[in-house]
């Protein structure tokens, strides 16, 4: 069992530090190899799971907010009155670890954890994916102002060097490319769904009922536009269940910015010269148009 061998739980509360677990950086803060590898190894994933799996910075919240949402038929009561994170825990830090495994079923749990080190009991499940993807860069301009507000991640620096460490992975988590081409090689999976933030933004209603349907969980209109509502940018950004207000001062300098930052794509744009954008042109084109064949994920 899992209770008492928590060996994370003693970890002082050490910020801007990162170790590598299987040649992938992590926070020291709230992670540790052996929680790692408990999840990856011994964690028993249910059929009647979900799992909202992304990458850094691409929707993840905004897709627990749609999720907690359609699992109540759009009624707000469930997401103005408990945390996102108690809602749907980050199954790979301990705390999120603990209440995953406290969680009555069936259970929606987060991840950012690339393919590999995934629990192997998918494999045998029927657990429902849905993965969200997002311009890749938007997801590094989210993720570095992110990184200058919360303490589980170091200084990014300056723009050009932030850049350089994205585009080759050195950032926690590891590259958005490996990331992306792990997960996307469940594409066709019946227990796989994936869709993108811009479908978000541009189709809601739409994505909402693809969404419930892949669950198989029919809202009708008025439920599905309740949750297109009620998972806005607004209406987040004004439920302090969802907007991290709430984040303990150990995670996260409120003084320096908001979690719920712009919520539009394109930002990039506003951000990127001409020859950052250029540069990661090059590696995109690399790693996903010509993409090397990948391994076979071991799943
Ligand atoms: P920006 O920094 O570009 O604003 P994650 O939850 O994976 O960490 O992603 C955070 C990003 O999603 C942030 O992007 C945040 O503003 C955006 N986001 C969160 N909720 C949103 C919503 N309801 N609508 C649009 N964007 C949202």
């Amino acid at each position: 069992s899992w209770e008492g061998r928590s060996p994370a739980r003693n970890y002082p509360a050490m910020a801007c530090e990162y170790f590598t677990h299987k040649g992938v950086l992590f926070p020291c803060l709230d992670y540790s190899p052996e929680n790692l590898s408990y999840v990856e190894n011994e964690f028993q994933v249910r059929d009647d799971d979900v799992f909202n799996i992304t990458y850094l910075k691409s929707g993840t919240n905004w897709m627990v907010e749609i999720l907690s949402l359609i699992r109540c038929g759009g009624d707000p009561g469930w997401v103005r009155s408990v945390l996102n994170w108690d809602r749907a825990p980050w199954m790979e830090s301990w705390p999120g670890l603990e209440a995953a495994l406290k969680y009555p079923p069936p259970r929606l749990l987060c991840s950012h954890l690339p393919i590999q080190l995934f629990p192997k009991s998918l494999q045998r499940s029927k657990a429902k994916i849905i993965y969200t993807l997002r311009c890749p860069k938007d997801v590094l301009v989210s993720l570095y102002h992110f990184s200058k507000l919360v303490h589980l991640f170091k200084d990014p620096g300056s723009l050009d060097s932030f850049l350089e460490d994205f585009l080759s992975g050195n950032v926690p988590y590891g590259s958005w490319f490996d990331h992306v081409t792990g997960w996307m090689g469940l594409k066709g999976n019946e227990n796989f769904f994936f869709i993108t933030y811009e479908e978000l933004q541009q189709d809601p209603w739409g994505s909402v009922r693809r969404i419930c349907h892949f669950l198989g969980n029919e809202l009708s209109e008025e439920q599905v536009a309740a949750v297109v509502e009620n998972a806005s940018f607004q209406s987040m950004k004004g439920n302090k269940m969802s907007n991290f207000s709430q984040l303990s001062d150990k995670y996260m300098d409120h003084q320096k910015g908001e979690f719920l930052r712009k919520g539009i794509c394109g930002d990039w744009r506003n951000h990127l010269s001409e020859t950052q954008s250029q540069q990661f042109d090059t590696v995109y084109q690399k790693r996903i148009d010509q993409p090397k064949p990948v391994p076979e994920p071991e799943l």
